[in-house]
């Protein structure tokens, strides 16, 4: 995918729920420019959020990309179903399935943009042999399952290490770093490489949403 200042994806598990259509309509108000959806199981992550049908129930409501976030045991169940739910992107976990090849192949099949995540404990020697096909990488910078954790600092060298990597490669992915991002980690987080900023509460806490949007993206240069 084409590099652009820094992205920043304002994940809708720290909205209010009992008004999504609102939250996500202040999302495109703000200037962030993607949607996070984080899909939780009850599983793979001690904590459930929502299926493909709440997904299809927010399209109507923005026109922006929706990067949706599978923290579920085996995603290869579910791909076909948030593709149709208008999700713009597919990001599964590397730790929950045994073929990843195989899954991001599925994404890609299926018109999606292809991502894979890693865990805090996850190596990126891991992913080097899937590095080729896909479009999108997250780093988790706490460990999943829930919004409004600190950022775990032995996280960040993956960052720089998946940047080196897709120069030496000449690789187009993006590297979206999510947990713990706010106005205090933003800047390191984009000093070692990263194009997307995924935050939950940083961003839904705000009253100000574009001002906090803007100061991001200030930080981000600095
Ligand atoms: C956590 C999710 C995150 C979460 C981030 O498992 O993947 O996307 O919303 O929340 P903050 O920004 O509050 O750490
Ligand atoms: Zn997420």
């Amino acid at each position: 995918m084409e590099k652009t200042s820094l992205i920043i994806a304002p994940s809708m598990l720290s909205s209010d729920f009992s008004r999504t259509a609102e939250e996500v309509e202040s999302i495109k108000a703000s200037g962030a420019q993607w949607v996070h959806l984080d899909v939780m199981d009850g599983r793979f992550v001690p904590n459930i959020t929502f299926g493909p049908k709440f997904i299809k129930d927010l399209r109507p409501h923005s026109d922006l990309v929706f990067d949706t976030h599978l923290m579920v045991d085996e995603p290869e169940r579910f791909i076909t179903h948030f593709a149709q739910s208008g999700s713009d992107h597919i990001t599964v976990h590397a730790e929950a399935t045994v073929h990843l090849h195989r899954t991001l192949q599925m994404i890609r099949d299926c018109g999606c943009k292809a991502g894979v995540s890693l865990i805090p404990s996850s190596s990126v020697s891991s992913i080097l042999p899937i590095l080729d096909m896909v479009d999108l990488i997250l780093i988790m910078t706490v460990n999943p399952g829930f919004g409004g954790q600190s950022l775990i600092p032995s996280t960040l060298e993956k960052i720089g290490e998946l940047a080196s990597i897709r120069e030496k490669k000449g690789y187009k992915y993006l590297i979206s770093v999510d947990g713990g991002i706010n106005l205090s980690t933003v800047a390191t987080i984009a000093k070692l490489g990263a194009d997307v900023a995924v935050c939950g509460s940083a961003f839904f806490c705000e009253q100000d949403r574009a001002a906090f949007v803007r100061a991001m993206k200030e930080q981000a240069k600095a």
